[in-house]
């Protein structure tokens, strides 16, 4: 059984194994009407459930988009319209979904709860999101920064404001696919040590923005209330230093591009002038989210790497 909890669950080979699959398929439909399905229609037959017990744009419509050009098909389930939402158990959700549907994708809010759905489910199980990782969100920004014609070793990718996490995935692609991460977040806001420790010595934190983007080929940033997070203005304080500005872009090295998962706040954690601008890579950062989503949904079912 291939559960997708973390970059961590396909390793360095089944990462690259994913992205190879990932450009290869997107050049093969390219010019395509978006819900016609691949040639191959490699899961024809194959049901996805998505199980969103927190909001979604992206997630939602980019792995139903790719279950349908694989050939096959995805239900949402909002978990405040399912028993979940009424406190049905996570094990026994992953009992009955297993019984109906051939795999699971959740995003949750405790991790805890997207390894219980895997140990009791009996299909491959996705994770779309918890407060500890989003490593779906990584698979399509290793694929973006590829494209842009950059190489993953070597790379120095900085991240500012908050150590949230998008960040631990990051952290924890850095350590697999051997590219650095220099993170400059606010005081009281920074990575665990156990999130930089996944990096396996390929990150660290600095204080200063400034100095995490000296140098940088990739400039991220992210929301500074994540979903779940109280709306606090001592944190928007905290992180003002932080936003992402035309002078600091102008730090990183010329040919730099600007990453963001979207949602984005402009005028908080980066300006307008920069998310859209030149340097900014954001509407391919999101519609490789359904060319990565193909490819992990293929590695699930053993059909890549
Ligand atoms: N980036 C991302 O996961 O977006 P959604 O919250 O819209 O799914
Ligand atoms: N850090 C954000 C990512 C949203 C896609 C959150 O968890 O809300």
């Amino acid at each position: 059984m291939r559960h997708f909890l973390d970059l961590s669950s396909a390793g360095p080979d089944g990462i690259a194994a994913i992205l190879a699959d990932a450009l290869d398929r997107k050049a093969a439909r390219a010019g395509w009407p978006k819900g016609r399905a691949d040639a191959d229609a490699p899961l024809a037959g194959h049901t996805l459930a998505l199980v969103f017990e927190k909001s979604s744009t992206r997630t939602r419509v980019s792995f139903d988009m790719a279950m349908r050009q694989l050939g096959g098909s995805a239900l949402v389930l909002d978990a405040g319209t399912t028993q979940l939402g009424r406190g049905e158990t996570v094990a026994d959700t992953a009992r009955v979904l297993s019984g109906y549907c051939d795999a699971i994708m959740i995003r949750t809010d405790d991790h805890a709860k997207l390894e219980e759905m895997a140990h009791h489910a009996t299909v491959p199980v996705i994770n779309g999101l918890t407060d500890q990782s989003h490593p779906c969100q990584i698979m399509a920004d290793l694929l973006t920064i590829l494209e842009s014609g950059k190489a993953l070793p070597g790379l120095k990718v900085a991240w500012l404001g908050d150590g949230n996490n998008v960040l631990a995935s990051i952290v924890e692609a850095a350590g697999l696919m051997h590219f650095d991460v220099v993170a400059a977040c606010a005081q009281g806001f920074q990575p665990s040590d156990e999130d930089m420790a996944r990096g396996q010595g390929r990150a660290r934190c600095v204080a200063s923005p400034a100095e995490a983007v000296e140098g940088a080929d990739i400039v991220v940033t992210d929301t500074w209330i994540s979903m779940g997070q109280l709306h606090a203005e001592t944190k928007l304080a905290a992180l003002a230093p932080y936003q992402v500005d035309a002078a600091l872009m102008a730090r990183a090295k010329p040919d730099a591009k600007f990453l963001h998962c979207l949602p984005a706040h402009r005028g908080e954690e980066v300006t307008a002038e920069v998310i859209d601008g030149p340097q900014s890579l954001i509407w391919r950062e999101a519609e490789n989210r359904l060319h990565a989503q193909k490819s992990i949904l293929r590695w699930c079912f053993g059909q890549v790497g």
